[in-house]
C-alpha cells in the first residue's frame, strides 16, 4: 500500500524507508488503516446551504459511503461486488467497519450478498471502547417491503441488534416478524419508504454518529439526492467487465451535480482507493 495524496515529507520519506510507518510499498497495519480512516472529529455544522439539501442528522453525524467501481463504472460482476474487489479493499472494508457506529445497507445487498452480522475484531476492540462504541456496528437494512428472510443470523443473532429501517406504511407482520427476530424497527418515512434524512437523524437519535453506507447503488443515490452523503470512499478496481452493471449510484439524477474534493489516495496493485468529502 503506498499513499498517493496527500504526499508529505513524511509519507515521501517513507516511500524509500523500508518499514517506515505512514506510506511505503509494503502491507499496512490495520491501525495505520483506521488512522488513515478516521472519522472527522465533531465540530459545529454551519447553516446548511440551499442546494446541499435539508443536511444530516445535525451537528457531529458524518455519513460516509464505500464502494467499489471497475475502470468502466460497474459496481458488480455476476450480481455480486466481491469479484471487483480485492484483499486490500477487503481489509479496507473490514477498517471502514470497525470505525462505524452503524452500517446502512439496502436490502437488496443484504438479499444478493448474504449479509452476516458484522463480527468482533480483536484488533479493533480497544479503539472501539475507547471511542465509546459497542464491540460491533449495528447493522442498519433499509426496506420498504420487509421481504427479508427473518430467521438468518443478521436478524436472530448479531452482536448488537440489526436495525431495519422502514416507513410507517410497511406491512405489519412483517414488522412483527422483524421484532419477533430480534430485530429493532426504526420508522423514518411516512409511507412505505424511508426518507434518506430521516433515516440519518433517526440514527443520530438513537447515538449513532458514524455513520457507513455499503450500499446497493439504489440506497446510495437517494442518499446523494438528499445531500445527505459527507464522504465517498471509492475503490476503483484495475477492471473493465462491459455489461450493464449498476454504477455506484442510482435512480433520478440531481439538479445540480454535487461536489466533493479528494481528501486522500492510497494505491495497492493498480487499485485506488479514495477518500472524497463533500465541499
Ligand atoms: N460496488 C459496491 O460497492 C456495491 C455495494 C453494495 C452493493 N453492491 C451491489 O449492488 C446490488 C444491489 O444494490 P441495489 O442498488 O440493487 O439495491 P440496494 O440499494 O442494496 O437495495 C434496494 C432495496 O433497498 C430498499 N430501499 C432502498 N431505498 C429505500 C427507501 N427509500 N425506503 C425503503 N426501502 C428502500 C428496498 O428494499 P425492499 O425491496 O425490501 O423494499 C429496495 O428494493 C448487488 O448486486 C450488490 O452486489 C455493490
Amino acid at each position: 500500500m503506498r499513499r498517493l495524496f496527500p504526499v508529505t515529507d513524511q509519507t515521501a520519506a517513507a516511500e524509500t524507508t523500508e518499514g517506515a510507518p505512514g506510506g511505503g510499498d509494503r502491507e499496512w497495519s490495520l491501525a495505520e488503516l483506521a488512522a488513515a480512516y478516521a472519522y472527522p472529529e465533531p465540530e459545529p455544522e454551519p447553516e446548511p446551504e440551499p442546494d446541499h439539501g435539508p443536511g444530516g442528522g445535525g451537528p457531529g453525524v458524518w455519513l460516509r459511503a464505500n464502494m467499489v467501481s471497475t475502470l468502466d463504472g460497474a459496481a458488480q460482476h455476476d450480481g455480486r461486488s466481491q469479484p471487483i474487489s480485492s484483499a486490500a479493499d477487503m481489509r479496507i472494508f473490514g477498517t471502514l467497519r470497525a470505525l462505524a457506529d452503524v452500517v446502512v445497507v439496502g436490502a437488496e445487498t443484504v438479499r444478493q450478498e448474504g449479509y452476516r452480522p458484522a463480527r468482533a475484531r480483536a484488533e479493533f476492540a480497544a479503539a472501539r471502547q475507547a471511542a465509546g462504541q459497542g464491540p460491533v456496528p449495528a447493522i442498519a437494512v433499509v426496506s420498504a417491503g420487509l421481504g427479508l428472510d427473518f430467521s438468518l443470523p443478521l436478524f436472530t443473532s448479531p452482536l448488537v441488534p440489526t436495525l431495519v429501517l422502514t416507513g410507517a406504511a410497511a406491512p405489519a407482520d412483517r414488522v412483527a416478524a422483524a421484532e419477533r427476530a430480534g430485530a429493532r424497527v426504526v420508522v423514518a418515512g411516512d409511507g412505505p419508504g424511508v426518507d434518506p434524512a430521516r433515516a440519518v437523524a433517526a440514527l443520530a437519535t438513537l447515538g449513532h454518529r458514524r455513520l457507513l453506507t455499503e450500499g446497493g447503488p439504489r440506497l446510495l443515490g437517494q442518499f446523494v439526492a438528499a445531500g445527505v452523503l459527507d464522504e465517498l470512499c471509492l475503490t476503483v478496481s484495475p477492471l473493465l467487465t462491459a455489461g450493464d452493471a449498476q454504477r455506484i449510484a442510482g435512480g433520478p439524477s440531481v439538479a445540480v451535480p454535487r461536489r466533493f474534493e479528494l481528501a486522500s489516495l492510497l494505491e495497492e496493485e493498480g487499485f485506488l482507493f479514495s477518500r472524497y468529502r463533500r465541499v
